[in-house]
């Protein structure tokens, strides 16, 4: 078997989507080894992962890797919003599913009865439904909109199990069809399709920030229409609403949704069933010159591609390099824009700081000035992302163009900082004053642990009880753990292990631990906390080593910088993360000193080892290195 594995063959095997792939990398569940753009992962680690889920030793991501088979269902209460809408959608799902009828048969028998509710559509007798005489129907094109759907069901024949849907009482609420339908669809098919649909307070604060009259509006996956169906509210003619969904019963259901709306007007809506990404400029409702003033969505995210649609979709789309559903639809959409139109997508937060989506990083910073980042927390039921809305206008940025961050506080910060910024990562958590703390420190010439180190992880035994002893016994040395790592210094050691690497489950080649020194660090934990070794110390795997490799560069430098508040403090802003992991630590800056500054450091950190001093004049002479003034000592300490 091959030890690396590519980001379709680890969702395959953990049974998640590629986007969960992700938000495992943003949760530390899983590590990346980082080779160019694309993702990939080694083999050992996703299968003890997806040993440990299987255990049950990591119970909360045991739920998530069964989704995508999971046939569960359930009402998204962000969606309904109201409990007692939910007792009657639960009285109508566990009809359809006790009357085996199947999902399309019920939404159209339930459309018949809000149309008849609503006064769209008039019938004496059940049969007479079905002749689609022009003569029932108030609107014209209603009979066109259901009898097309009505020839695209299977097997469809007409019977009187189906009679009791159009008598029973369907709740009020803007998209209830909609929500039926996500009540019967199971999350498998939910997660196999992206299909989670946008509750209504985050759409209407979109629409309330940007829709006017006359506008033409696009949702290039319009779901059941949400995001139409309250643009309309400020759209008086319902042809400027545009809508396209692969799913031929959301479809179905937003034109229904749309007529029911524009009660009193005769129109076709504007809504295809088509693969936005595929067969966008083939439509006949669209030309490809069609541009729309405004693009608001909540796009699929982590779709599995068959793999004839993959090869299509990276002819189409060469610079999304990803392979990920919301980056061609967000490119997609850019393309179809007027200029100054402007785009507002619902995301989930790793579109800002994942590596591997640099390039729709790119493409929103080459063609787009965002206007607004907001954060809206785990926006989902049964979805575990943290979410983000994200909104951009078409045209080049201004130099200096800022944009507005909305997350527990609202400030704005210069875009242009993106650019400077390895890998484009939006780091939005950091405002204007935190990233000019930065810039002191990334202004100088500095060099990087990147390729100028050696790394290992510590010895997993594969059985502590086994291998590890509290006492020190004939044959045995010293090992420690993560919780053993302070800054600067070991804690007296308190275990112990004869070193036999052939019996041990894990082991770095001996010479590693052996080196004549190194820096032993904390793996997981917020905080970098890095102590010294030149008493070639073996360590347990919750405490790596790193052993820098850079020509007339201390290691003692490097642990002094490592160990600072000023490296905590970029560190958290630039990652916040639980783990110390060496992808992170290969990009902070590792400025060249002069020699004479080498050795005054040096001399600091012997006597901080010597217990001479107290590693707070190390602290205090760093800030002075980099010319930190006293405020923003201040503000460094207080976020740390
Ligand atoms: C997350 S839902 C959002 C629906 C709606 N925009 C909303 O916000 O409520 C994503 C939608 O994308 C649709 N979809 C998935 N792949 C598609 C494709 N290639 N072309 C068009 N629609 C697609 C799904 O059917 C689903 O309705």
């Amino acid at each position: 078997m091959d030890k690396k594995l590519n980001i379709a063959q680890t969702s395959e095997i953990l049974g998640i989507s590629n986007a969960t792939v992700r938000n495992w990398i943003r949760h530390d569940y899983l590590s990346p080894l980082n080779i160019d753009s694309e993702l990939f992962f080694d083999h050992n680690e996703v299968a003890t992962l997806k040993k440990d889920i299987e255990n049950g030793k990591i119970v909360r991501l045991n739920k998530r890797a069964n989704k995508r088979n999971s046939d569960k269902k359930f009402i998204p209460k962000e969606y309904s919003g109201n409990n007692n809408i939910d007792i009657d959608i639960n009285n109508i799902s566990s009809f359809v599913t006790k009357s085996s009828l199947s999902i399309n048969e019920a939404i159209f028998f339930l459309s018949i009865n809000l149309l008849q509710r609503e006064d769209l559509l008039h019938y004496s007798y059940f049969d007479e439904l079905l002749t689609f005489n022009k003569g029932l129907f108030k609107n014209k094109y209603i009979q066109v909109i259901l009898e097309d759907f009505y020839n695209s069901i299977q097997n469809f024949s007409l019977d009187k199990k189906y009679e009791e849907l159009l008598e029973k009482k369907i709740p009020t609420h803007n998209d209830i069809l909609g929500l039926i339908y996500q009540s019967l669809k199971s999350e498998g098919e939910k997660a196999k399709h992206g299909s989670y649909y946008t509750p209504k307070e985050i759409v209407t604060e979109i629409i309330s920030d940007y829709v006017k009259d006359n506008q033409k509006i696009l949702d290039p996956c319009c779901g059941t229409g949400q995001f139409l169906l309250i643009a309309s509210d400020s759209i008086s003619n319902p042809r400027n609403l545009f809508g396209f969904d692969i799913d031929p019963i959301a479809v179905f259901i937003t034109k229904i949704n749309l007529v029911l709306k524009y009660k009193p007007i005769d129109f076709y809506p504007n809504i295809t069933c088509k693969d936005t990404l595929l067969d966008y400029d083939s439509s006949p409702l669209f030309s490809s010159e069609e541009q729309f003033d405004l693009i608001l969505t909540n796009p699929p995210w982590g779709l599995h591609f068959e793999n004839g649609t993959l090869g299509t979709l990276k002819s189409l789309f060469p610079h999304i390099k990803s392979i990920e559903s919301f980056s061609y639809f967000l490119s997609k959409s850019i393309e179809m824009l007027n200029d100054g139109g402007i785009l507002s997508f619902i995301l989930p937060e790793s579109i800002l700081n994942i590596k591997v989506h640099s390039d729709i990083r790119n493409t929103i910073l080459k063609n787009t000035s965002i206007k607004k980042i907001k954060k809206l927390g785990r926006a989902f039921t049964n979805v575990f992302t943290n979410v983000i809305r994200i909104d951009l206008s078409k045209k080049v940025v201004e130099e200096n163009h800022k944009l507005e961050i909305i997350s527990d506080s609202s400030y704005f910060i210069f875009q242009n900082r993106f650019l400077s910024n390895p890998d484009l990562i939006f780091d939005i958590d950091v405002n204007d004053f935190d990233s000019s703390i930065i810039e002191k420190v990334f202004a100088r010439s500095f060099t990087t642990l990147k390729n100028n180190a050696e790394w290992a992880l510590g010895i997993v035994t594969g059985d502590n009880n086994k291998f590890i002893h509290t006492t020190k016994e004939g044959g045995y040395e010293e090992i420690y753990k993560g919780k053993d790592v302070n800054k600067y210094f070991l804690s007296t050691p308190n275990n112990f292990i004869k070193f036999e690497p052939e019996k041990f489950q894990q082991v770095a080649p001996e010479e590693k631990y052996r080196a004549n020194e190194k820096l032993i660090y904390k793996f997981i934990s917020n905080k970098l906390v890095f102590a010294y070794d030149d008493k070639q110390k073996l360590t347990l795997n919750s405490a790596n080593i790193l052993i820098p490799k850079i020509d007339n560069y201390p290691t003692k430098v490097v642990l002094s910088l490592l160990n600072s508040s000023l490296y905590q403090f970029i560190y958290l802003k630039k990652f916040n993360t639980i783990k110390v992991l060496r992808g992170n630590l290969e990009e902070l800056p590792l400025p060249l000193f002069s020699k004479t500054k080498n050795s005054e450091i040096v001399n600091l950190v012997d006597k901080v080892l010597a217990k001479d001093i107290d590693a707070n004049v190390i602290d205090n002479y760093v800030f002075e290195l980099f010319g930190i003034t006293f405020t923003e000592i201040e503000h460094i300490k207080n976020s740390i």
